[in-house]
């Protein structure tokens, strides 16, 4: 039996794809004390894998030329030496873009496959999911009536990001590329408005959508899109800083000319990274897995099948990003 991976083979500059990457089979490992051997039916496609790559790395562990791409995962256990885990358990890992991985029984979460697709795991109640918990109301701290601005709204963290914020009963604006996504965005998940950046400008948007302007905005996108937003905060409004897509693939970043917005607004900004919350992740995921159970929180998935086929996936959520979150059946 042989496992194949997907490794890293140049950095790139600009825009990731599938040239910075090539297929390698090596052994299958066999677990160790307190280890387990899972095979992956699913790997995840995030933003913040181009980050991963970058030189030198913008966070701690990023992948070197030859190593084997990061990601999360979920898979069943084919072979247990710990007490935790029996065969034919699915469970959620950082295994990484591979077929077979390895990993310490406390390093994997076991899931319950009825709840909902596998793939909904590494979404709406994987990473993504608790980032959108953590990011509206620890962060975004919003209040009912108020209006939240959501970028990238059509993404796993935007579209659930402003499914909570409506579920807190605020007025919440989505930002999308298409009119198919803004139509997914108000007539499925029920946002109140949402802005075609193909149709309009943002600006355009906000004063016909937003005339008192915005008490959150979720950033998914920084660059020109949150430059712009902040024209539109409204006294002691808040700002958090997610994500910045619009610049994960751009050589010169965009240069903000809106900052002094925030002090006349008397607003507050706040960067977050999920991981450094993990301890607190199962807080999270109680309360997303039974507002998905109850049906109060939607989600949608896109799959590409076949591993080869992870780097193309990735390319696309930064080119042509499909609704909701993409992963890869392995
Ligand atoms: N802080 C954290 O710990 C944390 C954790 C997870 C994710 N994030 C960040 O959250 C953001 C969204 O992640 P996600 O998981 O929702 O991603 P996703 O499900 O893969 O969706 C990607 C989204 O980004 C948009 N997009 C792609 N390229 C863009 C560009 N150049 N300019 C503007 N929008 C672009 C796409 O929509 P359109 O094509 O319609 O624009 C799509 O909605 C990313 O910035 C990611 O890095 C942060």
């Amino acid at each position: 039996m042989k496992n194949k991976q997907i490794i890293l083979v140049k950095k790139p500059e600009g825009m990731i794809d599938e040239s910075h990457f090539a297929a390698v089979f090596t052994d299958v490992p066999a677990p160790k004390d307190g280890e387990v051997l899972v095979k992956n039916r699913y790997v995840s496609i995030d933003p913040y894998l181009r980050l991963l790559t970058e030189e030198p790395a913008t966070f701690s562990r990023g992948v070197q030329v030859g190593s084997r791409m990061e990601s999360w995962s979920v898979g069943e256990v084919l072979e247990s030496k710990s007490d935790a885990f029996k065969p034919g358990q699915f469970v959620v890992g950082y295994l990484g873009w591979q077929e077979y991985g390895l990993a310490e029984a406390r390093d994997l979460r076991r899931i319950d496959p009825s709840l909902a697709p596998l793939p909904a795991f590494l979404g709406v109640l994987g990473m993504p999911g608790i980032t959108a918990y953590f990011g509206i109301f620890r962060y975004g701290k919003p209040q009912a009536g108020q209006t939240v601005l959501i970028s990238a709204a059509s993404g796993t963290v935007g579209m659930t990001a402003g499914q909570l914020a409506k579920m807190h009963s605020c007025r919440v604006i989505g930002i999308a590329e298409t009119e198919e996504k803004c139509h997914y965005l108000v007539e499925e998940l029920h946002f109140d408005r949402a802005i075609n950046l193909s149709q309009r400008s943002l600006i355009e948007g906000l004063k016909e959508d937003a005339p008192e302007g915005i008490d959150l905005y979720y950033d998914n996108v920084g660059g020109e899109t949150l430059d712009n937003a902040l024209l539109f905060l409204r006294k002691n409004s808040r700002v958090v800083i997610c994500g910045m897509i619009s610049q994960y693939n751009v050589k010169t970043p965009y240069a903000l000319k809106n900052f002094d917005r925030l002090h006349s607004a008397r607003a507050t900004l706040k960067g977050f990274i999920v991981a450094d919350l993990m301890s607190q992740w199962p807080e999270a995921i109680s309360k997303l897995e039974r507002w998905v159970k109850e049906k109060k929180l939607k989600h949608k998935e896109n799959i590409f099948h076949g591993l080869e086929n992870a780097p193309k996936a990735l390319h696309s959520i930064f080119t042509a990003a499909p609704i909701g979150k993409t992963v890869v059946e392995v």
